[in-house]
This record gives structure tokens, C-alpha cells and sequence, in this order.
């Protein structure tokens, strides 16, 4: 969902910028973040803290973290099917449980409201995500997708929808092991039910659903420390409308810069440079999914993508997706891709401005194109297209190329976190996970690792 976090659309701290910072404006600020970021996950990951739920479910505990002695794999085996409990969870009086429809339009927009009102915000409440309702639906209807899974909470009389959390079907590999997985994203429980123990409740719902099909894994991602993750990782957000990003406290004016400096330390060429670089089309999905498919061999946990999977991820529909690729004039080869989709935050409280619309990187692939020119062309189109802000998780080769970009860091807390209730014993470094979850994302049930990833989402989730 990892959230992830979410906590994205919070304002970056790059703009400390002195006069003779234009290069590489951030890094001693980014250097102070990671520390901090370092800190923050050593005293969240302490023993002490205790998780009443977590520390109750097949996960790696915190204490366990450094255990050579603990074997890879599943930490629960699978129970046979007639042993899965048929029944729903109960739920407190007033609720029910319901399977949302998200063919309709009824009950898209329901799942959008409760969302647009109740989901992440920063930590400050200045800006919270608003997924629309063609992306939710893009979301949540992966090839292959359970509406079982789609699961909503309404309160009994009044039929209010109060709280929601969804799975979609993953295939990921870990190591050698390709495992069929749940992806859990969308948790949210109306902003007047929190801290009443809704969610573990949920949680166990989606997982017994998850169960019923015969899946014992997951991955999700949140924006808090949980037992435990196998990565983590942040959002880094780079400017392309930096007036707009100032006006309504995303950003802030560095010092010693003034408005019309930074605006052009910002800008971008009008079109991208790089000779062959188009959308992609439908034809083109086997040679991306062949592309796709080497590039992410290199992570030791990525999403297994076949065709199916390319073209509902990555084939581009307005306002959700968008994928360029790099096709060789004499050759007619796809030789890179690039893709982001569409999360726009609703801003809180301000007069002159309702929407910030925020471009996320999703998966970039070069293999002739060196990769800084590829995410640069992705910001040139973006910054065409009117977004005003690009935003990208340090994972995958990313990290190497966000300062260079121009890409600067969030602030401590809204660091996400990747785990795997599956997977255990993980070390931390985020480019062993290929792959960019759309938001959020969780797993469940864990495995043991004998690396530790560190970071990460699985592309393919939202
Ligand atoms: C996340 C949210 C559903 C949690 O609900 P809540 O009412 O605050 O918490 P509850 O009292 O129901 O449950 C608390 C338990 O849920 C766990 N929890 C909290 N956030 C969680 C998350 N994002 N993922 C998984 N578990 C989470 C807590 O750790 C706690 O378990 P523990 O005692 O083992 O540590 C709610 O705060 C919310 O809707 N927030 C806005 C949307 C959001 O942040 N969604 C999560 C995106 S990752």
C-alpha cells in the first residue's frame, strides 16, 4: 500500500538550496534524512514495543531478527482446505461484512468517498491521497482478481460503508520460488472508528478469504513499523510545478533562493530527448513483458509478470497509467521502458488550490537508453502532461539517480516499510526488491530469507 506510504505526498525537504547548491541541491540534507530514517527504524524495531496482534500471526517477530538458526521458507505450512474457518470473523453488533461489486458504479464511488475522507494523510494533515475511481478499479481487477476479496464493513442501519481493505492475486518470486500471493492494500477504517481494533479484525477477514483460495502468502507494505519488515524504503520527490508545490506547503523556498531561481532550477526541456522514446501501445506487450521479465531477474523478490499481467500493469489508461518505451529505429526493438501512474492527494485547507497531481514512478527498464536520461524524458512527459510533482521509492536502480535528478528526500516519518509475512531474515538494502507497489502494499504470511531485502515493493501492486 506499502502505504506506501503514503506518506508520499508529504512535503520533501529539498529546498534548502544555497546559491551554490544548484547541482545537486539535497545531498547533505538527504544525508541528515537517511540517519534520521536509521534511527527511527532501530527504536521502532525494539523489542520492547509490543504489537498484541502481530506479535499473534505468521510473521517474523522482532525477536527472531538476526536468527541465523531459522530455516527459509513458509513460517506456517498451508492447512488443508476443510480445516479454513467457513465463517466470517464476527464483527461488533452494528456492522456488517459485504463484498463490494467494483463493476459498479454504485459501489466504486462509495469505496472512493470513504477513501477520499479516511485515507493516508502526512503527518502534518495537509494533503491526503485521493485514488480515483478508474484506478481503484485498475487496483482491484488484476488479471485473475477475487471479488471476495474486495471486502467492506457497513454499519447495519444506516448502510454507511465505515471501513474497507482489499487482496489481489500476485504471483512473486523470492529467490528461485515463485510463490502465489496475496497483495493487501486499500486498509482503511472510518477516521471516527480507529483505535477500537477494527483493523486486526480485517485483517484476519482478508486473510481467512485468502485462505479459502488456496493461497497462504502475502505482501503488503505500510507507512508504520510492524514485526517485520524485509525491506524499506522512502518515497524522494522531485519539483516540476515548484510555485504551486511552495504555495501549498509541499515544498519549501530554499535558503537563499528566491521563487524565480528555483523555478529555474526546476525546468525541464519541452519534449524528451531521447531518439525512439513513444507510448506504448497493445502490440507491444510481448516485447515489454520479455524486457520486464530479464530486468527484474536481478532481485532476489519480484513480481513473476506474464503478458496478462504487462498489459492490465502497464498498457496505459488515462489518468491511471502511463508507459514509454525506447524502440530502436534500425532494429524495431523495445530496448527501455518507462512508466508511472496517477495518485493525486486532495490539499487540505487551502483556498487557491484543491489537488495536487502527483506522477509515481512504477518500473523503468534501460538496456541501451543510460537509465538518467530515461527518468529524466519520464519527467519531461509528466511535466507536459501537468503533474506537479514526480515521486519515486529509492528501490530498483532508482536510488543511484534521484539526487542527480533533482529528487529530494521526505522527511523521517514517512519512511515505508515492506514485510513479508513470509520471509524472514532479511538484511536491508532496497535494491534487492524489484518492484514498485502502487501505494500500500502488505503481505502475509511470511517466509524465511536468507538475505534481507530491504525495501521494497513488488511492482505490481497497488
Ligand atoms: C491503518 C488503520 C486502518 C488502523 O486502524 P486503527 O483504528 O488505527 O487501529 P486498530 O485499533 O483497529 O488496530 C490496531 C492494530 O492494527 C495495526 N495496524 C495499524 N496500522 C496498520 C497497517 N497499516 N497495516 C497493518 N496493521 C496495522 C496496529 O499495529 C495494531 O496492531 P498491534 O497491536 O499488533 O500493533 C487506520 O488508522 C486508518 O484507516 N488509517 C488511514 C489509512 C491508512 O493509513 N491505511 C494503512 C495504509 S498502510
Amino acid at each position: 500500500m506499502a502505504d506506501n506510504n503514503v506518506n508520499s505526498s508529504s512535503p520533501a525537504e529539498n529546498q534548502n538550496h544555497s546559491s551554490d547548491e544548484t547541482i545537486n541541491p539535497i545531498t547533505n540534507q538527504s544525508e541528515v534524512s537517511i540517519d534520521a530514517i536509521a534511527q527511527k527504524v532501530q527504536e521502532s524495531m525494539s523489542i520492547s514495543k509490543r504489537h498484541k496482534f502481530w506479535e499473534t500471526q505468521p510473521v517474523g517477530q522482532f525477536k527472531d531478527v538476526g536468527n541465523p538458526t531459522l530455516p527459509e521458507g513458509p513460517i506456517e505450512p498451508p492447512t488443508p482446505l476443510s480445516e479454513v474457518k467457513q465463517e466470517p470473523y464476527n464483527l461488533p453488533g452494528p456492522y456488517e461484512w459485504i463484498t463490494c461489486d467494483m463493476d459498479t458504479e454504485e459501489m466504486c464511488a462509495e469505496v472512493y468517498n470513504l477513501l477520499a475522507n479516511n485515507y493516508v494523510e502526512d503527518d502534518e494533515n495537509m494533503f491526503r491521497f485521493n485514488y480515483s475511481k478508474d484506478f481503484l478499479q485498475w487496483a482491484l481487477r488484476p488479471p485473475g482478481y477475487y471479488r471476495s476479496w474486495h471486502i467492506g464493513v457497513r454499519v447495519k442501519s444506516s448502510k454507511k460503508l465505515v471501513a474497507f481493505i482489499t487482496g489481489v492475486p500476485a504471483k512473486i518470486r523470492a529467490k528461485d520460488t515463485i510463490v502465489n500471493m496475496a497483495e493487501i492494500n486499500f486498509l482503511c477504517v472510518h477516521k471516527k472508528l480507529r483505535s477500537k481494533r477494527l483493523a486486526p479484525v480485517m485483517i484476519k477477514e482478508v486473510t481467512r478469504r485468502v485462505h479459502m483460495e488456496n493461497i497462504w502468502q502475502a505482501a503488503y507494505t505500510a507507512g508504520v513499523v510492524l514485526p517485520t519488515p524485509i525491506s524499506t524504503c522512502q518515497y524522494w520527490h522531485r519539483s516540476l510545478n515548484p510555485k504551486k508545490l511552495i504555495d501549498v506547503g509541499f515544498s519549501r523556498l530554499g535558503a537563499r533562493m528566491t521563487m524565480s531561481r528555483t523555478i529555474k532550477l526546476y525546468k525541464l526541456p519541452d519534449s524528451p530527448i531521447t531518439p525512439g522514446f513513444r507510448k506504448m501501445e497493445l502490440h507491444d506487450v510481448p516485447a515489454v513483458t520479455r524486457l520486464l521479465k530479464e530486468y527484474l531477474k536481478q532481485f532476489i523478490v519480484a513480481p513473476d509478470f506474464d503478458e496478462n499481467d504487462v498489459e492490465h500493469w502497464l498498457l496505459p489508461k488515462e489518468d491511471v497509467v502511463d508507459s514509454f518505451l525506447v524502440e530502436s529505429s534500425e532494429t524495431h526493438d523495445v530496448t527501455d521502458f518507462c512508466s508511472f501512474y496517477t495518485l493525486p492527494s486532495t490539499i487540505l485547507g487551502n483556498q487557491n488550490y484543491s489537488t495536487l497531481k502527483a506522477a509515481y514512478s512504477y518500473y523503468n527498464v534501460s538496456t541501451k537508453t543510460p537509465m538518467l536520461q530515461l527518468m529524466n524524458d519520464a519527467l519531461i512527459v509528466a511535466k507536459k502532461k501537468g503533474y506537479d510533482v514526480f515521486n519515486a521509492l529509492d528501490v530498483m536502480e532508482n536510488e543511484g539517480i534521484l539526487k542527480e535528478l533533482k529528487f529530494g528526500p521526505v522527511r523521517y516519518r514517512e519512511i515505508q516499510h515492506l514485510k513479508t509475512i513470509i520471509w524472514k531474515k532479511c538484511s536491508d538494502s532496497s535494491s534487492c526488491l524489484g518492484g514498485v507497489v502502487v501505494d500500500n502494499l502488505q503481505t502475509q504470511n511470511q517466509h524465511r530469507l536468507e538475505d534481507s531485502i530491504s525495501c521494497a515493493t513488488f511492482a505490481s501492486n497497488v
